[in-house]
């Protein structure tokens, strides 16, 4: 808990903070689930705050410090920020622009009638924010807390606003995203002690404006650019989403065996090293190997068994085809015919060629007339192979002609597959491979599927399956 929850310990009953004049005054467009929250909480670390909305009853409570939705601890921290003048309320948005120095955007980016977003209130906001710089003559910041699809801060925003004002973003107004992570009955506490706080800007002075708003509750700001943080957001949700559907079929499953499904996710979520980790969660290429397609196969089969629907689990497979698709597509738009590939196991260090999901590109590369060669540190011409595949002979009894052809295709060394090839596909990363890529830069195509360096290179010739 930071230094701020600790004085507050979420009670009610504390002494009023003082307004402090070397904060700045914040004005807070859209007093709903998240502005209205931003409100009481900006006001309780000290900044006088102006809470503005097209509703006026929305803004009457404000004005009164009650709460205008259902939320722990809001109409209190509401009515603290009133008595203090800290809090007030107006419909006047381009007067309460002119009033204070950083406008945080929470209004409404609902689902537009294609399944997009909805732009309609963020652009009538940015007109009045636009009209409200116009007249005045001081740097302002627009802290955006809105979820919006990346690039609508910079292509839907500031254009609006600079039209309206003026005015140039980053000369005369700053613009950042600060997405927003609270869950609605815990908001207070989460604001308090945030899962993390991100700022995404494009300039150093607005994202040091907005992190010092943020030090008091969090002194590890998150800092990237706009784009990326509008992504988090998104991506966060889809995640949580995905976690859901993912735990609910488990428990579809479970429960016509008789298992118990929270017993199952009691002991899954025990393990932080590879189910709640980082690990596996990094773009790149499909899974592979003699398990996990295995698994997924199994798993989808004994709900079919079942009679239970688990079109989640169900897509895994798909999701992997067209990972697999998208790689061999990548080969076909480079216009070349002679292709390396360094790395043919499902990852490097073994010479399990099981389900290898590189071999499904390479087959059809083959069927189509491509000239491979492979080079894998840890599998050489002499390695036997063809046992390996009796293993999965009803999984992928196609791949058996170009598992035959293999040794021919394979080097004992990397440099002689740069040396015979116009386009290199990159499948494993280990230090060797990198130094390897390294040395190919300039003289072949680079097609990554392992993000084989950390900062992605920018050479034209480079290109990463999912960056
Ligand atoms: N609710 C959440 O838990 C949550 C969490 C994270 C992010 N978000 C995102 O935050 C944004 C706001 O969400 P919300 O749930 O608070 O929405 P909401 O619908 O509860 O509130 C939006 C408010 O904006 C007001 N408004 C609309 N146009 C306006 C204008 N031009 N000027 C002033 N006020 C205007 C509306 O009257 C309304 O009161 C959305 O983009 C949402 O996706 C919401």
């Amino acid at each position: 808990m930071n230094a701020l929850a600790k004085k507050y310990e979420f009670d009610t009953a504390v002494a009023l903070p003082e307004i402090d004049f070397n904060k700045p005054a914040i004005s807070v467009v859209g007093l709903g689930y998240v502005g209205a929250v931003s409100t009481a909480c900006l006001s309780q670390l000290g900044h006088r705050v102006v809470g503005v909305d097209v509703d006026t009853i929305k803004v009457d409570q404000i004005a009164k410090g009650t709460s205008p939705i259902h939320e722990k601890d809001l109409g209190a921290y509401l009515d603290e920020g009133v008595s203090n003048n800290l809090i007030s309320a107006t419909t006047d948005l381009v007067g309460a622009v002119i009033d204070t120095s950083v406008t945080f955007l929470s209004v409404g980016t609902p689902t537009s009638e294609d399944g997009g977003c909805d732009y309609r209130y963020i652009e009538a906001a940015a007109r009045s924010i636009g009209e409200g710089l116009r007249q005045k003559n001081s740097y302002h910041v627009i802290v955006m807390r809105c979820s919006i699809p990346p690039g609508a801060t910079l292509n839907v925003m500031v254009p609006e606003i600079e039209k309206v004002s003026g005015l140039k973003m980053g000369d005369d107004f700053g613009i950042c995203f600060n997405p927003e992570f609270l869950r609605e009955g815990t908001a207070i506490e989460d604001f308090y002690a945030p899962p993390k706080t991100v700022v995404g800007a494009n300039d150093e002075r607005a994202a040091k404006v907005v992190a010092d708003i943020y030090a008091p509750v969090d002194d590890n700001v998150i800092m990237t650019t706009i784009d990326v943080a509008e992504m988090v957001k998104y991506v966060d949700n889809v995640w949580h989403a995905a976690k859901v559907s993912f735990a609910n079929e488990i428990g579809r499953i479970c429960k016509p065996l008789q298992i118990d499904s929270h017993k199952v996710m009691d002991i899954f979520v025990q393990d932080t090293k590879l189910n709640l980790s980082p690990y596996y969660l990094k773009p790149g290429f499909a899974f592979g190997g003699s398990c996990l397609p295995k698994e997924v196969r199994a798993v989808a089969h004994l709900a079919d068994k079942l009679e239970i629907d688990t079109p989640l689990i169900n897509s895994l497979s798909i999701s992997n085809d067209v990972q697999v698709e998208q790689a061999t597509e990548m080969v076909r738009a480079s216009g070349h015919k002679r292709i390396g590939f360094l790395g043919l196991a499902f990852k490097a260090g073994t010479d399990d060629l099981r389900e290898s999901p590189i071999l499904e590109v390479i087959n059809s590369l083959v069927k189509e007339q491509y000239e491979i060669s492979t080079f894998d540190p840890a599998i050489d011409p002499e390695t036997r192979i063809d046992n390996q595949f009796t293993y999965v002979e009803h999984v992928c009894p196609h791949l058996k002609p170009t598992v035959e052809a293999l040794p021919q295709m394979m080097r004992s060394c990397g440099h002689e597959v740069i040396e015979s090839s116009d386009v290199i596909v990159v499948t494993q990363n280990t230090p060797e491979i990198q130094k390897l890529v390294a040395s190919a830069f300039g003289r072949v195509e680079i097609i990554d599927l392992v993000r084989v360096f950390k900062d992605q290179p920018m050479f034209q010739s480079y290109q990463g399956i999912g960056w």
